[in-house]
């Protein structure tokens, strides 16, 4: 159904153009505009083509009328005039006459931004249900469809994945740049291959991590994950963020005994009485109390990680070593940045909440790549392909 975009004759032609604009908004300051920036060679390889280009992206969820005002993309389309060579224009319109009008008059090099697409989700979920009605409207607007949204990509939305099924459609240079990285070090990596996996919730990783194991050499294991794990092997983790589900322990308990020459667990945390006290105290993992708190791993866990990395070629970071935000806590993922940064190895950051630290901490020029997507990512390593493609 999707074709690459070198492949497509574009000169001249009407292009929609689906992007993840999902980008972090307060005060109607973008936060962070790294999402924008990652489109831009597929809007200039577009412009050089001459063509009319539309805008499709979501923003946030719609849930409701109050959700509209929260979440319109003009902020954006302001940014991303900033950032090209030509003019953009913005339609508060997902769908109207005025907007089929502005279509019409569109010139060639001229960059039409829709608002959020996900407005089409209040009140009948038309965008998140792929509506083909919807779809074959967004698709009547243009000769081309071209999806450079990876970090939806794992969404079959009428936005993403409806319109494909009405014209000639292409995936763009961040998709193909995306899938050539995780397919090159992920999937298929040369040499000693070691994953960093974090993340607060074990429910959302298992899977993934089962996945990845099969692959790997080594695997690190950081964060509630690892409080999951430590707790699965009977040690007290206190009043630690971790699994209470049975089933899912058990389920953890078979993977640490089947992986256990790969898996590695911390050997001592940093721990404070509650989520509130200002006090830490560095403890080895069997000798937690009742009421410890874990925050972040401790220097003897450091040590042992930075060894195994030091034996690695490849490297997967995909979550950070606690609660980084909190100074309390943030040691143990400063370390492991200085690390990888000290390393030279080929480092890939698998977005989410790893990616927040990296730029946090102003390490974004350390890495082999940085992707863009979160959940979009995972799925791709999960599933070996992008949920829009049938
Ligand atoms: C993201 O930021 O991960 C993507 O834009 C997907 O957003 P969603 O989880 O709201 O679909």
């Amino acid at each position: 159904m999707f074709k690459n975009i070198n492949e497509a004759d574009l000169r001249d032609k009407t292009v929609l153009l689906r992007v993840d604009y999902n980008v972090p908004i307060q005060n109607n300051e973008i936060l962070d505009d790294t999402k924008i920036k990652a489109s831009l060679k597929t809007i200039n390889y577009l412009l050089e083509n001459n063509c009319r280009i539309i805008i499709l992206s979501h923003l946030g969820k719609i849930k409701s009328a109050k959700d509209k005002e929260k979440y319109s993309l003009e902020v954006v389309a302001q940014r991303l005039n900033e950032l090209v060579n030509t003019q953009v224009i913005f339609s508060r319109y997902t769908r109207s006459p005025e907007l089929d009008l502005k279509v019409k008059t569109l010139n060639n090099k001229e960059i039409l931004v829709l608002e959020n697409t996900r407005f089409e989700d209040y009140p009948n979920k038309l965008e998140s249900n792929c509506d083909l009605g919807l779809a074959e409207y967004w698709a009547s607007l243009a000769d081309v469809f071209v999806m450079d949204a990876f970090a939806t990509s794992h969404r079959r939305h009428a936005s993403t994945y409806g319109i494909a099924k009405f014209i000639p459609s292409y995936l763009g240079f961040l998709v193909l740049e995306e899938e050539k990285m995780l397919n090159t070090y992920v999937l298929h990596p040369e040499g000693t291959f070691t994953i960093i996996m974090g993340g607060s919730k074990i429910e959302d990783k298992i899977l993934l991590m089962e996945k990845l194991l099969s692959k790997c050499n080594y695997m690190l294991v950081t964060g509630g994950l690892a409080n999951s794990c430590l707790k699965a092997l009977d040690l007290n983790v206190g009043t630690s963020l971790a699994t209470d589900d049975a089933a899912t322990l058990e389920r953890i308990k078979d993977m640490l005994v089947r992986y256990k020459d790969k898996i590695s667990l911390p050997l001592d945390v940093i721990v404070s009485k509650s989520y509130a006290e200002e006090n830490v105290d560095v403890k080895n993992v069997n000798e937690l109390d009742q009421e410890d708190y874990i925050g972040d791993i401790g220097p003897k866990t450091i040590r042992k990680y930075r060894g195994i990395i030091a034996n690695s070629d490849v490297i997967f970071l995909n979550g950070t070593c606690g609660i980084y935000e909190d100074k309390r806590f943030s040691n143990g993922t400063l370390e492991l940045l200085e690390i990888l940064k000290e390393s030279n190895k080929k480092v890939i950051c698998g977005g989410g909440d790893a990616l927040s630290a990296i730029k946090k901490f102003n390490h974004e020029h350390d890495y082999t790549y940085l992707s863009t997507g979160g959940g979009a990512t995972l799925d791709y390593i999960i599933n070996e392909k992008m949920a829009i493609i049938d």
